[in-house]
């Protein structure tokens, strides 16, 4: 019993809410002469004795006073003596434990949402400094159409944006105050819960002391913010992980984010990127394992709630890891732009510019078009060039309909230049999109 019940070699986390939760709840039991203002002093003061403690050596870890709350009590006691007793009127561990871990997931999220920051000012520098360097774009990974490294960077910004907007929207739904709902029902004291909740920094109480003691929305609410992060931050591992291969040889990561075989002397390895992409594996049963924690419990506590921490600690600890590998990988890594562009320029890429050619320039229907582009693809094919370096009369006798003008959309400059619609890759898009983000920050 004492092993399956004890949540202190994990919940020690928490100490600094639970002294902050506690120190506001005497302060506003002595404004409400719930408890004598000397008492309420004898307590606040013994409380930062007791968190000077944990400062300097860390919280005790004994099983047998169950978790944080009993643990922090039991040293005021021996500190202060029975006047510590007086701390938990008109409260329960449930509501305590219940604010506590809102305070933890607060923190956690400021905590990502600067990691966040980094990330994109990391991939903004990066995408400005290459708005102009043409690689392959690809659909089912096969060359599509050419696209440019900064729009290619920019479409992960684009993914952390929306991260971003998930981690403040639950900051805000988080942000109400359960301290106060006591057990499950409310107390009879006349406690001040308006007083309380603006003390630790909440919009407002919690409206229904049932939900507020069962409640793990907020919890949930992280796992399911980091999941979504997880899976963007896995995306770009992925990406970087196959452009590090050798046959496609797009980025060289840096020593520092890679790793060398015990075995084989020519390897690097991009272990960080793969670790990431490994973590979001983990982070994603994090959130499954709360999910389904919670999804049989009546209202209101029932002690699998103790469960809720691992799970939210864990996918924070290795969020935060995955964040800042990804955010270091991006700063330093070399991209190989000569050689996208040769990529970029063997794969028939500007085939879907050759045909808005002749939709544009000699009026044929655009599925007319794609036939002829298919045969001019063929015939660059067998003859082992690209478009572009196809000569005029080869192009003629596949339609006559195609003059020399063709060539100024045949390169990848040409063809990236041209897509200019907003959103899209042109260069000056790029820009224009990262002058955007710059803006929308200050
Ligand atoms: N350690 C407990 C938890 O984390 C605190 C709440 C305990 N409440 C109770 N009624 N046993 O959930």
């Amino acid at each position: 019993m004492r092993e399956i019940n004890a949540s202190i070699p994990f919940d020690k986390r928490l100490w600094k809410q639970d002294i902050a939760g506690s120190k506001a709840h005497v302060a506003m039991l002595a404004k409400q002469g719930i408890v004598s203002a000397e008492d309420a002093q004898a307590i606040s003061q013994g409380l930062d004795t007791v968190a000077a403690e944990y400062e300097a050596n860390g919280v005790p870890v004994n099983l047998d006073l169950e978790d944080i709350h009993m643990v922090t009590e039991s040293r005021l006691a021996e500190l202060i003596g029975p006047v510590a007793g007086r701390l938990h009127t008109a409260r329960s561990r449930n509501d305590q434990v219940a604010t506590d871990f809102r305070l933890w997931v607060r923190d956690a999220i400021d905590e990502v949402e600067a990691g966040l920051d980094a990330l994109q000012q990391a991939l903004l520098a990066r995408a400005e400094e290459h708005a102009d360097a043409v690689m392959p774009g690809f659909t089912h990974l096969q060359s599509a159409q050419p696209v440019t490294l900064g729009h290619h960077l920019m479409a992960y910004h684009a993914m952390v944006r929306r991260d971003r907007s998930r981690f403040a929207d639950a900051r805000e739904r988080l942000n109400e105050c359960p301290l106060g709902a006591a057990a499950l029902a409310g107390t009879g004291f006349p406690i001040d819960r308006h007083a309380t909740a603006a003390a630790l920094g909440f919009a407002k109480p919690t409206d229904n002391s049932l939900d507020s003691v069962s409640d793990r929305d907020f919890a949930l609410d992280y796992l399911m913010a980091a999941t979504q992060l997880s899976l963007h931050l896995s995306r770009l591992a992925e990406e970087f992980i196959i452009w590090a291969s050798q046959p496609f040889g797009f980025i060289k990561l840096p020593d520092a984010y890679s790793t060398g075989s015990s075995i084989m002397p020519q390897k690097r390895n991009p272990d960080a990127a793969e670790l990431v992409r490994g973590h979001a594996g983990r982070i994603m049963g994090c959130m499954n394992a709360l999910c389904v924690t919670m999804k049989g419990l009546p209202l209101a506590y029932s002690k699998d709630m103790q469960d809720d921490k691992p799970p939210v600690f864990e996918a924070h600890d290795l969020l935060g890891l995955s964040i800042a590998a990804m955010t270091g990988m991006i700063e330093t890594v070399t991209f190989r732009t000569d050689r996208m562009r040769a990529l970029a320029e063997s794969g028939f890429a500007t085939a879907t510019d050759l045909a808005d050619w002749l939709v544009r320039e000699a009026n044929v229907p655009f599925r007319e078009a794609h036939h002829i582009t298919g045969r001019a693809v063929a015939a660059a094919e067998s003859a082992g060039t690209p478009l572009a370096d196809l000569p005029i009369e080869t192009l003629k006798a596949i339609d006559a309909r195609i003059d020399d003008r063709i060539y100024a959309v045949l390169t990848v400059d040409a063809s990236v230049a041209s897509r200019k619609s907003h959103g899209g890759t042109a260069p000056d898009q790029v820009r224009a999109r990262i002058a955007q983000a710059r803006k929308e920050k200050a």
